[in-house]
């Protein structure tokens, strides 16, 4: 029996449980890990407030040396759809010569990754690795390794495990999309 939850007026049902989400993170650690095999260290770049569940469990399975840095993404003004402008805050770390991994929780229209990407252009990085718990393929132009992307959905909208309806939902343990 599958139970729904109802976050303000949107109902949501269980859509990816907490331990196939384990499973998935463990294979991208054990993917990322390979990858920065031959590097001393990494600096990532948690996207708040989302990541920051994915970026916990991801790093914990890492053995990478890494330091860590969090910035402030915004792109949803408490809706179900993207705005136009995304909104960056909190870099702090030197990345001239750094090998990045962007810790991202979901990549939808694409637009949050590519500021990113604008802000990093012209620093001189060694490299950049994006990883995303999710990804809406259908919504952006992104490309991504597709063992660093945890989920590939269709353009459906969730919670849970770090991602909101108007800042709820986000301490859900699995993840839950939209029926409505
Ligand atoms: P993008 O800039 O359109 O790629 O959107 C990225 C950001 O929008 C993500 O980091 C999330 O914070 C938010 N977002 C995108 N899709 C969803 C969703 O289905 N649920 C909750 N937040 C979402
Ligand atoms: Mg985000």
């Amino acid at each position: 029996m599958s139970s729904i939850i109802r976050i303000q007026d949107l109902r949501f049902t269980e859509y990816v449980k907490p331990d196939e989400i384990a499973v998935r993170v463990s294979a991208i650690a054990k993917a990322l890990d390979e990858r920065f095999e031959s590097v001393d260290s990494i600096n990532t770049i948690i996207t708040l407030k989302g990541a920051f569940m994915f970026a916990a469990d991801l790093i914990r399975q890492m053995h990478t040396p890494m330091f860590i840095d969090m910035v402030k993404a915004s792109s949803y003004k408490g809706g179900v759809t993207s705005t136009g402008t995304v909104t960056l805050s909190g870099f702090t770390e030197e990345y001239e010569g750094k090998h990045i991994l962007i810790i991202e929780d979901i990549i939808d229209s694409g637009r949050t990754i590519h500021a990113l990407l604008d802000v990093l252009k012209d620093k001189n990085i060694a490299s950049c690795t994006i990883t995303a718990l999710c990804s809406k393929p259908s919504q952006h132009d992104i490309e991504i390794s597709q063992e660093f992307v945890g989920f590939e959905l269709p353009p459906v909208f969730i919670v849970g495990y770090g991602l909101d309806y108007r800042e709820m939902g986000r301490g859900l343990p699995g993840i839950w999309r939209c029926i409505d």
